[in-house]
């Protein structure tokens, strides 16, 4: 346990910016109380909401990185809905999630499209979040490693090296998304191990490489060390504040213990 681990708060479609103010804010309170030197924090809000909370962040000083949960892979023009790398950049968002899963499979974002939008925003300045994971019928036929590979395959054909640095991997199995079914220690450790191992055969040995899908402070910790999780990308329980700086703390904890 070197790296410092990073816990993202992937907010998906939730928290107006009324609400993602309030959430922001009693982040920023109980960080002041207790600051977590051993872990990165970030949070990705809805477009919407990045503003005020990029604000809120810079205006209190707050410890904690914005992130955004899509980006386009153009630079600009016709694309209506989409929202660029500069735009983001100039907002003060730090990195970008690509290649989620409901991006996957409920918004049609193809592999090529992940491949293209990773180069873009790396070129423009973006650290990425890169997503994986195969959903339940690929694990109950044990493919899931081979598929987990032709992922990263396709997602880092064609990216440039000098960017490797810019990426943070997120293994996140479908079936354990939003399910309350969280992958177990033993799977979590097998695919940590995949991912750093095909990692390494691409000269990106230090990148991170975190654990989604039903994390909570009851199985962040485990998940942290037996399972070898470099941090994690939380939905749910990043929503409320009391169940997300659990998380950071059971983490914070544990990678303070093993210093
Ligand atoms: P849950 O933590 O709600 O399972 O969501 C995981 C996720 O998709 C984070 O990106």
């Amino acid at each position: 346990m070197t790296v410092k681990p990073l816990i993202v708060g992937n907010w998906k479609m939730n928290h107006d910016y009324v609400e993602a103010l309030h959430l922001t804010q009693q982040i920023g309170v109980v960080l002041k109380n207790k600051s977590r030197e051993h872990v990165d924090i970030a949070v990705a809000p809805p477009f919407v909401d990045i503003r005020s909370v990029g604000s809120i962040i810079e205006s209190e000083r707050i410890p904690i990185s914005l992130s955004a949960q899509h980006v386009s892979m153009f630079e600009s023009g016709a694309h209506t809905g989409e929202v660029s790398v500069n735009m983001l950049k100039r907002l003060g968002v730090k990195s970008v999630i690509v290649g989620h899963s409901e991006r996957r499979t409920m918004y049609g974002q193809t592999d090529e499209v992940v491949a293209a939008t990773l180069q873009a925003a790396t070129r423009g300045g973006l650290e990425v979040i890169f997503c994986c994971g195969e959903n339940l019928e690929v694990r109950d036929s044990n493919d899931h490693l081979s598929f987990v590979s032709g992922q990263i395959d396709r997602a880092f054909s064609g990216f440039d090296k000098k960017n490797f640095s810019m990426v943070t991997v997120a293994y996140e199995p479908i079936w354990a998304i939003g399910t309350g079914r969280t992958a177990d220690t033993e799977q979590v450790a097998e695919m940590m191990a995949h991912v750093r191992s095909e990692l390494t055969g691409r000269s990106m040995p230090d990148t991170r490489v975190l654990y989604g899908g039903s994390v909570t402070a009851d199985n962040a910790a485990e998940l942290a060390t037996t399972g070898h999780a470099g941090g994690f990308l939380v939905g749910g329980a990043s929503l409320k504040v009391e169940s997300f700086m659990a998380i950071v703390e059971a983490v914070d904890d544990c990678y303070a213990r093993n210093r």
